[in-house]
C-alpha cells in the first residue's frame, strides 16, 4: 500500500476500507510513515469525515497499536468511566470507591491534567506517599486484592493515538468528530474495558461548549463502542459552572471526602452527579441481573454512603497505595495555602452566570494546572465557590474564596473575578446537572 493513495482516496470522500485504515496507522505509529503524510491524511479525515465502520476501524487500529490489557483473570467484566473533562470534577475520586464498595472491581488507569481542567493522578497526588506509578503486577494485585486500584498509565496503551494526537494540536485538525470519538475509545478498549460509563460534558468549562456538539459526541461514542462490542451509557452533563465548590488539587480531595463521608451541605450537585455516574456503572456491571433498577441502585449507593463503607474503601485504597491516611481522617493536614482571600457580590439580585471558563482560569493561574506536561502544580492552591446560578444574593455575600501561595498569582488571579460572576435583577432558573442520557447496552 502507498500513504499517497489513501490520503488521495480520503481526500476524495471515497471510504478507507479497514485493511487500509489499519496499515496507515500501524505504519505511522512504527515511525515509517512522515509527519506530513499523517498529517495530510488527518486534514482529509476532518474535511471528508468518517463512516461508522471506518472510525469503528480506526479506533480498533489505535488500540491495538501498543499494549492491550487483558484483566480477564482479574475480573470478568471490566466496567470503566470516563469523563471527557471539566472544572471542579473530582467524580472519579468519589464514583471509583462508592461503585468498589458494592463489590464491583474497579481497576482504573486515569491521567493527568493539562490546560485548565485537572486531572485525577494530580489531585490523588496531594496526599504524601500515594503512589500512583504501579507496576503491572501490583495493578493486578491490588485489583484482586482490594477491588481498587487507581493508576497512571503503566502500559504503552494506543501508542498512535499520542503521536496523532501531536500533530491534530498543530494541524487544526483536533475539533473532528471521528478523530476525537477514536481517540478516547482506543484508549479505554486498550485498557481492557467491557463496560463503558461516559460523561460528556457541555458548557464554558467543556471542550464542547454547547449541548448539541455534546450530545453528538456522546452519541457517537456509544455507537462505536456498540460496533465493538461494548456495553455503552453516556451522559451529556452541564459544565457552565464548576461541579461541586472546590477546584484545585487537595480542595477537591477535600471535597470527595466531604462526599464520600456523607456531608451534604454545599455539594448537593457533586453528590447527585456521582450519584448518577456510579448507578450507571453498575447497570453495565450487573449485565441485566442486578441492578436494573435505577431508583434501587441509587438507594443502595446512598446506603454505601451513610454508613461508611464507600470511605472506608477510599481510605483502604489510599493506604494500599502508600498515601498517608492521617491526611484523609484530618485533611487540614492536607497541603494548604497561606493566603486567603474571599471576594464578595458587589450589589443584590440572582445568580445568572458561574463561568466554569474563568474559574478555572483562577485556580490555574494560583498554580493549580500545568501548561507543559512537565510543568510542577502547587498541590494547595485553587478556589472554593460559594454560589450557584439562580442563587438570591445579598451586596457583600461571598461568591468565591482563594487560596494562593504567591501574591502576584493571587493578583493575577483576582483579575478574572469580574468575569467569573454575573448577578442580574431577575430570578434565574438553576442550571440542570445533567441534558440528557444514551445507551447501548
Ligand atoms: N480527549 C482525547 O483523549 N482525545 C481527543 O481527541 C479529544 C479529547
Amino acid at each position: 500500500m502507498r500513504a499517497v493513495d489513501l490520503i488521495a482516496k480520503k481526500r476524495d470522500g471515497q471510504a478507507l476500507n479497514s485493511d487500509e485504515i489499519t496499515w496507515f496507522v500501524h505504519t505511522y505509529a512504527k515511525g515509517d510513515l512522515p509527519d506530513y503524510q499523517a498529517a495530510a491524511f488527518l486534514m482529509a479525515v476532518f474535511l471528508r469525515g468518517m463512516t461508522t465502520a471506518e472510525t469503528v476501524s480506526l479506533t480498533m487500529a489505535m488500540a491495538r497499536s501498543g499494549d492491550m490489557l487483558d484483566l480477564s483473570d482479574v475480573i470478568d467484566y471490566a466496567v470503566d468511566k470516563h469523563s471527557s473533562g471539566g472544572v471542579g470534577d473530582k467524580t472519579s475520586l468519589i464514583v471509583l470507591p462508592l461503585v468498589a464498595s458494592c463489590g464491583v472491581t474497579v481497576a482504573k488507569m486515569s491521567g493527568r491534567g493539562l490546560g485548565l481542567t485537572g486531572g485525577t493522578l494530580d489531585k490523588l497526588e496531594s496526599i504524601r506517599g500515594f503512589r500512583v506509578n504501579l507496576t503491572e503486577a501490583e495493578f493486578r494485585d491490588h485489583a484482586k486484592r482490594y477491588g481498587l486500584v487507581l493508576a497512571g498509565q503503566s502500559h504503552d496503551l494506543a501508542p498512535a493515538d499520542g503521536k496523532f494526537y501531536a500533530l491534530r494540536d498543530v494541524t487544526a485538525t483536533v475539533p473532528s468528530l471521528p478523530l476525537i470519538v477514536s481517540s478516547i475509545m482506543s484508549k479505554k478498549i486498550a485498557a481492557g474495558a467491557n463496560g463503558i460509563v461516559l460523561d460528556v460534558k457541555a458548557g464554558s468549562g467543556a471542550f464542547m461548549e454547547t449541548v448539541d456538539q455534546a450530545r453528538e459526541l456522546a452519541q457517537s461514542m456509544v455507537e462505536i463502542g456498540h460496533n465493538i462490542g461494548r456495553d455503552m451509557i453516556a451522559v451529556v452533563s452541564d459544565m457552565n459552572q464548576p461541579l461541586g465548590s472546590a477546584v484545585g488539587n487537595a480542595l477537591e480531595v477535600i471535597e470527595s471526602i466531604e462526599v464520600l463521608q456523607d456531608q451534604r451541605a454545599g455539594v448537593e450537585d457533586l453528590r447527585e452527579h456521582c450519584l448518577e455516574i456510579a448507578a450507571y456503572m453498575l447497570k453495565l456491571a450487573g449485565r441485566g441481573r442486578q441492578w436494573a433498577d435505577h431508583q434501587d441502585t441509587r438507594a443502595l449507593l446512598e446506603r454505601q454512603l451513610s454508613n461508611g463503607a464507600a470511605f472506608a474503601k477510599f481510605r483502604e485504597m489510599i493506604s494500599a497505595q502508600g498515601g498517608d491516611v492521617r491526611m484523609i481522617d484530618d485533611p487540614r493536614q492536607l497541603p494548604g495555602a497561606h493566603l486567603i482571600e474571599t471576594l464578595s457580590a458587589d450589589r443584590d439580585g440572582y445568580i445568572a452566570q458561574v463561568s466554569a471558563h474563568h474559574i478555572a482560569q483562577m485556580a490555574f493561574d494560583l498554580g493549580a494546572g500545568r501548561e507543559r506536561k512537565i510543568d510542577p502544580i502547587d498541590p494547595g492552591v485553587g478556589v472554593k465557590v460559594h454560589a450557584k446560578v439562580g442563587d438570591p444574593v445579598k451586596q457583600g455575600q461571598p461568591l468565591i474564596t482563594i487560596y494562593a501561595n504567591d501574591q502576584v498569582k493571587l493578583s493575577e488571579s483576582k483579575a478574572h473575578f469580574s468575569h467569573a460572576f454575573q448577578i442580574g435583577d431577575h430570578p434565574v432558573n438553576p442550571l440542570p446537572l445533567f441534558y440528557d442520557t444514551i445507551s447501548a447496552v
